[in-house]
């Protein structure tokens, strides 16, 4: 067993913009619980990034705290990894000040999101325009080695290496070039229509939905009459079983979309229930989970509270108790 010591840093964030769906699960939350024991994990409430997009005090609290709920529903152990609001460490928001001095304008004009964010909207607000340095500095302030993220961040970790690497050629060596963590198996999740699933085109199943949402959601997903393997269908039921175990099925209900269906709700159905019971286990415990995030945001702090010590000093910044 390596000890704290030995292990390298892992962090991540999720913005608490909605509830949130098996694609956010599969293709970039449950390495969240497959990997705590091997690293020291801090996962975070990615709230003053939310706030680019959620204006809304009472959207914003509730967001906030149903994200941790579901952070320990899917089985996050706040014994082995931090949890924290982003907003409760704010030397980070320091940190990403610093960097938007080191990095010019065409190096973030780049980002794919803040290309596609300007293609909807002409009026961007500032924060959606320098995102990826306060992500940069969610990442580089407790020194993270790893971060695992869905295929839609990679360029927001690479953005962050070359943070790193600009502060340390100006200032010295003070930043580790952290790593992306994807799921390589996971391609995009097709939602029941049959598009990227994502919250903003209601086409998801949810990650803590109920069983009769599953079973009408799965009795919906689109299908390409025609072939005898539903494509949808097989992608969804393909991320909780292996093609090994769904090949004989699949091969005895050919063309059978309603069976197939049916399996596939079942299925899902036996994969929520025990985050949904875990989940609501935590919500009858209110006070239990406050102390937690009091615990991992005082926690966080220190850590980086150390590190923005050193930061200020390399840069010139003298610091006054
Ligand atoms: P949404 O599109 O539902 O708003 P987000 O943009 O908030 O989702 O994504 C949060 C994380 O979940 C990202 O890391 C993203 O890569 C991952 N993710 C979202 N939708 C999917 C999907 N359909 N398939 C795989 N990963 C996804
Ligand atoms: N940008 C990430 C997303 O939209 C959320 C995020 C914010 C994040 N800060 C981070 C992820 C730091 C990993 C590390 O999903």
């Amino acid at each position: 067993m390596p000890t704290m010591a030995d292990k390298k840093i892992l962090v991540s964030g999720v913005k608490p913009t909605g509830r949130p769906h098996i694609g956010n699960y599969f293709g970039a939350m449950k390495q969240f619980v497959d990997l705590q024991d091997s690293y020291e994990s801090r996962i975070f409430v990615a709230n003053l990034h939310a706030l680019t997009t959620l204006q809304d005090k009472g959207e914003m609290e509730r967001n906030s705290k149903e994200v941790i709920l579901d952070f320990l529903g899917i089985g996050i152990d706040p014994e082995r990894t931090t949890l924290y609001y982003q907003s409760d460490v704010p030397h980070v928001t320091e940190l990403a000040w610093i960097f938007s001095c080191l990095t010019t304008m065409p190096e973030l004009m780049r980002a794919h999101a803040f290309k596609d964010a300007e293609a909807k909207n002409k009026d961007l607000n500032v924060g959606t325009f320098n995102y990826p340095l306060l992500m940069a500095a969610d990442i580089l302030a407790p020194d993270a080695d790893v971060v695992p993220v869905g295929k839609d961040q990679i360029q927001h970790v690479e953005i962050t290496r070359e943070v790193a690497r600009d502060f340390n050629n100006i200032f010295g060596e003070t930043f580790k070039e952290p790593q992306e963590l994807v799921i390589k198996t996971v391609e995009t999740v097709p939602g029941t229509d049959g598009q990227k699933m994502s919250k903003s085109y209601n086409n998801y199943i949810g990650l803590f939905d109920e069983d009769s949402e599953i079973k009408k959601k799965v009795m919906s997903i689109v299908t390409d009459s025609g072939s005898d393997t539903p494509e949808n269908v097989y992608a969804i039921h393909n991320l909780i079983k292996s093609a090994e175990e769904l090949k004989d099925l699949y091969a005895e209900r050919k063309g059978k979309y309603k069976d197939l269906k049916d399996a596939l709700a079942k299925d899902l159905i036996a994969f929520i229930t025990p985050f949904r019971e875990r989940r609501a286990e935590w919500e009858a415990k209110p006070d239990e989970v406050d102390q937690i995030i009091s615990e991992g945001g005082k926690k966080m702090r220190e850590i980086v509270h150390e590190k923005m010590m050193d930061v200020r000093n390399k840069v010139g910044l003298i610091h006054h108790e």
